[in-house]
């Protein structure tokens, strides 16, 4: 398991900070923020990003993932949230999404009651559903 040191757990947690000033909640008013680590040290930043039709909307950490995922990076390391309420975890759909391109190693830092704390993505999704099902080794999971 690799470690995350507090030096970057603390920069990670301001760079999602950062982000979710500039998420777009216009309907749930609940803005969220993601700081995702790639293998190479790069960081990438999602913020919700709401719609009228609301089953439209796209959470922070999906974001995030499709801005590493598009600029060619899909080794995930590890993943901050920071949001509008003392304890947010990322939703099932993005556990799930997260799943394609991190191992279960991958670590998860979100607030619960008011602290940072950080979970394997094995943890919060065990026995997850992957291309390996299918026949297909995907970005994370050997077929
Ligand atoms: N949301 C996220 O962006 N990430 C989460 O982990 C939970 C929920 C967003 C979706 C929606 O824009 C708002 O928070 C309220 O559900």
């Amino acid at each position: 398991m690799h470690a995350l040191d507090t030096t970057t757990l603390q920069r990670l947690e301001a760079l999602a900070q950062d982000a979710r000033a500039r998420a777009y909640a216009p309907y749930s008013q609940f803005r969220v923020g993601a700081a995702l680590l790639v293998a190479d040290g790069t960081v990438f930043a999602g913020a919700n990003v709401e719609n009228a039709s609301y089953s439209m909307t796209i959470c922070a950490e999906r974001v995030a993932v499709a801005q590493a995922v598009a600029q060619g990076h899909r080794e995930l390391r590890a993943l901050v949230i920071a949001g509008d309420a003392p304890t947010l975890s990322p939703c099932g759909a993005c556990r799930q999404v997260l799943a394609e391109f991190g191992d279960d190693e991958l670590l998860v830092a979100f607030p619960h009651e008011g602290e940072l704390t950080t979970m394997r993505l094995g943890e919060l999704l065990p026995i997850g559903f992957h291309g390996a099902a299918l026949g297909v080794a995907s970005a994370a999971w050997p077929a």
